[in-house]
Order: structure tokens, then C-alpha cells, then sequence
């Protein structure tokens, strides 16, 4: 039976016969990428490359990327929305366009993967005036002939939204829904950033099959792209080849292919299973709750179930990529996974702390494919509890709280459940629940009050990431790179001033300034930061060279290329050296994926603006361009 491991040894298998470069997973935090909080898509850590610079590995490349779409939690708990997965992706940066990508993915789906071509559909781009984007007839003729080779009958319909399926089998959708960026439909994106038309395939598991209880299906009609579970989307080949500009949407310099498939969906169809928590890579953590639960996963219970492995799995993987739960960014995600999790163990009736167990489990599953989970499984797991224990607390906090809140009083509000919800995450049903037994009334109206307070709050903070998100796509990319050079240039200033014990430990770049962590015991001097500053301002001045070369790994090693995280890293690597010469004349040699300037002139002068301990051994320093 084919699973996980296999189907994406597969896929890139597939695609380096094809001639793609096969890259490793990015982490799921954005190394360098200030805009966003996680890595919600393959394209990300590739978009320098989708705006023309150029890729160390060349104009093919092919992963398997961690994602996290934090802006899905909510929607686990169907049968198809997870918040983590694994993107297989493609890409071909100025290489090949729509022939060959639709051809390479039909080929894929049906020789490899041993689907019925039968069983597949796809939505098309229907064009927008007002932008000047044409209607993608292009695609649907390469469909056409394509089903036509598998002598597949390709109606063609339009409106599929309020006309139905009609016998369909390549569907024009018109506004926002077949187009695809970062920021999402046109309208939304900031200037400066790309997007493109896209093509959307659909696995049919038949409309005989019970699981569109959630939806509106029964009184509208089903459609490919509908909510109601039927149709599962199994791969999307975005056509990135536009830059929105404040005129409006230009041409990139090059057309590119950005293909991305949830690895879990494709196995889903695959395996002709709608229930995507019935794959290999869950299986093993439902089984896990079903034993301390005392219940087997049935229709019933399923959403807990699901909310508790997807979470669960999530939070695993993002504390092995560096993230610990907490109140701000990235960790606030992790807290709320984790707390949702036990909420929904509630629900299923269980008392004891569970989940920290689970991260065990998720490491043996991704053994292979991610080892660095099992490696540092002790710590993943104490994050977890950790977490866990700290809730369950809150929630006797909450608890008593509610007590003293509702005392001598004959009646729950909405307010009082949304205050003790926001407070302390104390759940509306606990306090529904809690008030039934105290005899307290409950207003009929409470969830949808409750509902509405928590809109509100919602959109008071999606305002505020929307803001975040904006700030700085467009205006910040020419100083991010003058940042990722000033990145090494720090480096080699610290390792020279300092010792060569100096290792980066990690950086993060704005287009405000650059945060850089490394080793060393002590405190700096003010003598060793004006060192330091008056070393990389030297180089500045002398206008070094900044070159890029591809090397073996070892090679490069050898070569005295610094590299923190080696083992990331696949055989073939780029290598940035400063300096005159790259082979005897140079102050840096660091292995990077780039973009830098192409001489330290172009950096100007810098300045170093703070200085702090992050940990026993570690030090942060904030530096800035002047
Ligand atoms: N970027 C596209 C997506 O996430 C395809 O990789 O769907």
C-alpha cells in the first residue's frame, strides 16, 4: 500500500528525472522574511527566485515543505482542513510554463500514483477585465487534450458557483478564486508582490459518500470548489507572472511555474479515503487517543479527535523548529494549539494531562523525513506539558473564578462567559455547563453573543497582522539584502575582534535593522563594539567583492566555509565569499541560499544599536544601515 514516505520519494523522484534540483524543507519559521509569521506555503522561501534572482541549484527545483496556516485553525475538525501538512511543490523559475507542468502533474497523478484520471477535475481562471487578465483558455485546451488522450469527455462550464456541475469536467471560475498570491485575490496584494492565475485539480470520492454534514450542500448546488467535501483539491499550478505595481499588474521578467499539492490530500485520494485523518501519518495518533479516551474515532466524535491530532502534530513541529509557546508571534500559535487540544480532550472526557506523549509519537512518524523531531523529542515533550500543566491550572483558576463571579446572582451573561473565556481561556461550554449545574438561566441567545464579542475581537486583531503583513513587502526587499550581507560581514567581524568560538546561533532581518545571536560568555566592551563596527565599516569601504560559487558541501567545508546547521544542507551548496579573491584573498566564506549585493559598497555604513544576553552563553546585537 503506498504511504506517506513512499508517495514523496515518489514525487521527487518524479521531478529529478525531470531535471528539478531536489532542496531540503525550509523551517516552518521564515529565516529571513519579516512579513510573515510562518511558512504557510511552499513558495515562500522561494519567492526571491519567483522575482528573478537568480537560484543557486538552477531553474528547476522540487521539496517537500513544512507548511503552517495559522489562519486555519478554526476550520479543523472536517474531514480535510489540517493546520499543519507537507507541501510537495515544483517549480520552474523562467524554465518551463503550463505544457509541460499540467502534462508532468496528469502524468503524476495517474502512472505514479495509479488514479483514475475518470475521478479528476479542474478550475480554470475566468479572466478579469478591470485588471486586463485574460481568461486562461490556454489551460483548459491543455486539458482538453489531455483528457482526450485518456478519451475522457471535457465539458466545458462556466458559473459552476450558481450553475452546478452539468456534467462538467473544466470549470472557468471568475473573481478571486483561481488566482493565487501570498496576500490573496488581486485586490489585497501590496504592491510589490507577486501573484498569477492558477490551476486547480480536484479529486471526485463520488457523491454517494456521508460527509458533507457540515455544509450547505443539500440546498445549493455542488460544485468542484464547494465546501461540502466531495471534491478534495489535490494540487494547485500557480502561473507566477505578475508584479502588482501601483499602475497596476505588470509582467515579471520571467514566467514561472509554482506548483504546490498537500502531500496528505494526494494520499487521501490515493487511498480513496475522504477522512485525510485516516493516513498513515495520523493513524498512529488516533490510536493513541482512542486508548486514553477509552472510545473509538467515530462520526461522532470525530471533530475532537481531529482537532487534538492536528494540533497536536502541529505544535510538535513547530517547538522542534524553535518555537516555544508563549504570548507574543509565533508562540502565541503554539499556546493555542496546545490549549485547544486539551479542551477538546475534555470534551472526550479526559482528565489527565495526554499530550505531551504525543510528540513521541510524531517523531517516530516523521523519522525519515524530519529526524530532527526524534532528535530533540525530551525537549518537545517538555514544552508540551509544560504548557499543558499550565492550562489545566488556568482552567481551575477559571473555574473558581466563575464561582466567585456568579455568586448570589441567578443568571450566566454572555459577558461574563467572554470576559472568563478571554481572561483565562475558560470555554463557553464549561461555563454553559458549569451554570447548568448551579441552576444558574442561560439566555438562549449566549452562543451567538458570545460569537459576536468574539468577532469583534477578531477583527481587532486581523487588522492588526494585515497590517504586519503589509508592512514592508515592497519598500523593504532592496534593504533586506543589504542586511543579508550585512549578516556575514558581522559574522566575520565578530569571529575576528571577538575569536573565532563566535558562532551565529540565528539572525532575523527587517528592513529596519538586523538581530543577530551568537556564542560567546561575556558581556561586550564598548572597545570590542566599536571593534567590531569600525572592521565591517572598513569593508564597506574597501568595496570587496561578493561572489557566489556552487560546491560540493564537503568541498566547500574544507574550503573553510562557515555553515551553522550543516546537516541541513544538501550535497550540492552555494557558497558566498567576500573579498577579493574567493579562493585566497577573503574575509567571508558562509554557505547561503543568498540574495546579497554583489559588492560591500553597496551596504553603506552600519551601526551597532544594542547589545543583550538571550541565553547562558548567547548574545543578541542589533545593528542598522545609516
Ligand atoms: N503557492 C501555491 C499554493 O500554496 C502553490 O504552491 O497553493
Amino acid at each position: 500500500m503506498l504511504d506517506s514516505t513512499l508517495l514523496r520519494q515518489k514525487y521527487l523522484d518524479f521531478f529529478a528525472d525531470r531535471g528539478h534540483a531536489i532542496v531540503p524543507s525550509s523551517p516552518l519559521v521564515p529565516e529571513n522574511d519579516p512579513t510573515t509569521l510562518f511558512t504557510g506555503s511552499g513558495m515562500q522561501p522561494m519567492l526571491p527566485y519567483l522575482l528573478g534572482a537568480k537560484h543557486p541549484q538552477g531553474t528547476r527545483i522540487a521539496d517537500s515543505q513544512k507548511c503552517f496556516r495559522s489562519q486555519d485553525i478554526e476550520e479543523v475538525g472536517d474531514n480535510r482542513h489540517t493546520t499543519f501538512f507537507e507541501m510537495l511543490g515544483n517549480w520552474s523559475l523562467g524554465d518551463y510554463f503550463k505544457q509541460e507542468q499540467l502534462e508532468w502533474y496528469f502524468t503524476f497523478l495517474i502512472d505514479e500514483l495509479g488514479l483514475d484520471p475518470a475521478r479528476l477535475y479542474v478550475s480554470v481562471y475566468g479572466g478579469d477585465e478591470k485588471l486586463g487578465i485574460p481568461r486562461d483558455d490556454e489551460t483548459a485546451g491543455i486539458w482538453q487534450q489531455l483528457f482526450k488522450q485518456k478519451n475522457i469527455e471535457t465539458k466545458i462550464v462556466d458559473q459552476p458557483r450558481t450553475q452546478g456541475l452539468q456534467d462538467g469536467r473544466i470549470f472557468f471560475y471568475e473573481g478571486g478564486a483561481n488566482w493565487w498570491s501570498r496576500a490573496g485575490e488581486p485586490a489585497q496584494m501590496p504592491v510589490g508582490e507577486p501573484g498569477g492565475p492558477d490551476n486547480e485539480v480536484f479529486w471526485d470520492f463520488g457523491a454517494d459518500k456521508q460527509f458533507h454534514e457540515h455544509s450547505a450542500w443539500k440546498d445549493q448546488p455542488c460544485h468542484i470548489n464547494c465546501s461540502c467535501g466531495r471534491f478534495l483539491e489535490i494540487g494547485n499550478s500557480v502561473f507566477m507572472q505578475y508584479l502588482k505595481t501601483d499602475k497596476g499588474f505588470e509582467p515579471l521578467p520571467q514566467k514561472n511555474i509554482d506548483f504546490g499539492g498537500g502531500l496528505e490530500r494526494m494520499l487521501a485520494a490515493v487511498h480513496d479515503e475522504p477522512d485525510v485523518f485516516k493516513i498513515d501519518l495520523f493513524v498512529p495518533i488516533i490510536d493513541y487517543i482512542e486508548k486514553v479516551a477509552g472510545q473509538k474515532y467515530t462520526s461522532a466524535n470525530s471533530a475532537s479527535f481531529r482537532v487534538i491530532a492536528d494540533h497536536l502534530r502541529a505544535a510538535v513541529m513547530l517547538i522542534a523548529d524553535g518555537v516555544q509557546p508563549s504570548n507574543k508571534d509565533q508562540g502565541y500559535f503554539v499556546r493555542r494549539l496546545i490549549r485547544r487540544a486539551v479542551r477538546y480532550g475534555k470534551q472526550l472526557g479526559i482528565t489527565q494531562p495526554f499530550l505531551g506523549k504525543i510528540a513521541e509519537i510524531v517523531g517516530k512518524t516523521y523519522r525519515e523525513a524530519y529526524p530532527a523531531v526524534m532528535r530533540n523529542v525530551l525537549s518537545v515533550t517538555q514544552a508540551i506539558e509544560g504548557e499543558e500543566n499550565k492550562f489545566l491550572r488556568t482552567l481551575e483558576k477559571g473555574l473558581q473564578e466563575f464561582v466567585k463571579q456568579t455568586a448570589g446572582s441567578a443568571k450566566l451573561t454572555a459577558q461574563l462567559a467572554f470576559t472568563l473565556y478571554e481572561t483565562y481561556g475558560f470555554p463557553l461550554e464549561l461555563s454553559i455547563e458549569e451554570a447548568q449545574h448551579k441552576n444558574l438561566t442561560v439566555s438562549g441567545n449566549i452562543h451567538q453573543e458570545f460569537q459576536k464579542m468574539k468577532n469583534q475581537h477578531a477583527d481587532r486583531s486581523r487588522t492588526a497582522s494585515v497590517g504586519k503583513f503589509k508592512g514592508g513587502l515592497a519598500d523593504t526587499s532592496e534593504a533586506v539584502v543589504k542586511y543579508h550581507t550585512a549578516t556575514h560581514l558581522l559574522h566575520a567581524a565578530l569571529r575576528q575582534v571577538l575569536g573565532t568560538h563566535v558562532e551565529q546561533q540565528g539572525s532575523n532581518i527587517t528592513g529596519e535593522r538586523l538581530r543577530f545571536d551568537f556564542t560567546h560568555p561575556q558581556v561586550l566592551t564598548d572597545r570590542e563594539k566599536q571593534a567590531v563596527e569600525k572592521q565591517i565599516n572598513d569593508w564597506v569601504a574597501a568595496d570587496l567583492p561578493v561572489t557566489q560559487q556552487t560546491m560540493r558541501k564537503d568541498a566547500a567545508l574544507k574550503a573553510g566555509a562557515l555553515a551553522f546547521f550543516a546537516e541541513k544542507y544538501p550535497d550540492q551548496v552555494s557558497v558566498y565569499t567576500i573579498g577579493y579573491d574567493p579562493e585566497k584573498d577573503w574575509i567571508s566564506k558562509e554557505l547561503c541560499g543568498g540574495p546579497h549585493v554583489t559588492n560591500t559598497g553597496e551596504v553603506g555604513q552600519i551601526k551597532i544599536t544594542k547589545e543583550k544576553a538571550v541565553a547562558a552563553g548567547v548574545r543578541r546585537l542589533y545593528l542598522e544601515l545609516v
